[in-house]
């Protein structure tokens, strides 16, 4: 990387910084409802190196394609069809608006989060980008703030309407611990993530991803929906707020389909809360039981899964050495994430492929996932 910065950019960089991609372990649609979630920070990230270059220009390249961009950091606002660097122009757009200091540098970028798997390489993008133009502006850092500012970025410069979940995982995630994170607050803290005698295994369905923004905020207006209806009965801030035997009760108050998107909402908080404490207690064979249910709720009432996620997390569920299995991240394409026995991993990544590859027709690809630290300064002199 290094190398490949001076070539292009003709001086070597002067500080590497590198932010995660994640795995949402459990709490899934649930961040824009105001649920807790509990993703986990991966070693798959984004890195950048980054050099002060004395103009007012922001030079973006990366390492894999040979996409380049140019912003001017007195016109940040005027990048927004940018096919690559639109990321990292709204996050420069948004710093600029909350008043930190931007200086002009190259960054070059080196990702190693599969795109379009479901596992946050643009929250990666962006809050690599957000703490690579805050530090070498000498701005104070507040992680958690980043991470707002790289949501609001994606949301208004971007035009996708994400939660908060993966910008603050990114940014925050702690090796060998999952993140709790109450997204109406975001008051948060570390779950140790002992694994014991097993480890997570991510499988990526390679479908390509289409209309996920679409149905994404489909979803969002659905639940919004059903919020209204259930204000009236119940003094709540957000859908998280209810028990599911209070959606029950009002059920007939909402067209089917709302009421199946609000009981998604209500009893994935609810396994989120179990989930917890399943952990803390090392019960990971009844946290297994809570990843299948979750995917069964994203199946049936929310409607996010597919089948392509349906294939890989079926055939999870009938291998002796998996605890359980389940969608991560937005749905429709993506990854799924199963809990499996250490010993059974070469053996389960061969019989759910085979059985993939039967039912769809071409391959999965699979990685056991390693939990990281969210940002990281490397260790670099340059
Ligand atoms: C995407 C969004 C997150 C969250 C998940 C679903 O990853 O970016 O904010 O809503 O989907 O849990």
């Amino acid at each position: 990387m290094v190398n490949k910065f001076k070539e292009l950019f003709g001086a070597p960089p002067e500080a590497i910084y590198s932010a995660a991609g994640r795995v949402n372990l459990i709490g899934e649609h649930v961040d824009y409802c105001g649920g807790q979630v509990l993703p986990a920070a991966l070693t798959l990230k984004c890195r950048v190196a980054v050099r002060k270059n004395g103009t007012n220009f922001f030079r973006v390249a990366a390492t894999d394609i040979p996409a380049r961009a140019e912003i001017d950091l007195s016109a940040t606002e005027n990048y927004k069809d940018l096919k690559w660097g639109n990321y990292q122009a709204g996050v420069a757009d948004e710093m600029k608006k909350a008043g930190y200091r931007l200086v002009g540098c190259d960054v070059l970028y080196d990702c190693s989060v599969p795109f379009g798997s479901g596992l946050s390489s643009s929250a990666a993008i962006e809050v690599a980008t957000a703490y690579a133009l805050a530090r070498t502006g000498e701005n104070p850092i507040d992680k958690s703030a980043l991470a707002v500012l790289c949501q609001r970025a994606e949301n208004i410069y971007c035009g996708v309407n994400c939660g908060i979940m993966d910008q603050f995982a990114s940014a925050n995630g702690k090796k060998g611990n999952a993140l709790l994170l109450d997204c109406a607050t975001l008051a948060y803290e570390y779950i140790p993530l002992d694994l014991k005698d097993c480890v997570l295994v991510l499988a990526n369905c390679n479908k390509p991803r289409n209309l996920v923004e679409s149905k994404y905020n489909e979803r969002r207006s659905e639940v919004e929906t059903a919020l209204r209806v259930l204000k009236r009965r119940f003094d709540v801030p957000n859908l998280a707020s209810l028990k599911p035997y209070q959606v029950e009760e009002y059920r007939t108050l909402m067209p089917p389909v709302v009421y199946h998107r609000a009981r998604h909402v209500v009893t994935e908080c609810e396994r989120v809360r179990r989930s917890v404490e399943a952990l803390r207690a090392g019960r990971l064979g009844e946290f297994g039981q809570y990843l299948n249910q979750s995917h069964l709720s994203l199946r049936e009432d929310y409607e996010v899964t597919g089948r392509e996620l349906d294939t890989l997390a079926e055939a999870a569920w009938v291998r002796p050495e998996c605890l359980g299995s389940r969608m991560t991240g937005a749905g429709f394409g993506g990854c799924t994430v199963s809990l499996v026995r250490k010993r059974g991993v070469d053996a389960f990544i061969a019989a759910v492929g085979e059985e993939y590859r039967k039912e769809i027709g071409y391959e999965a690809s699979f990685y056991v996932a390693e939990v990281a630290d969210g940002i990281i300064e490397e260790e670099y002199v340059g």
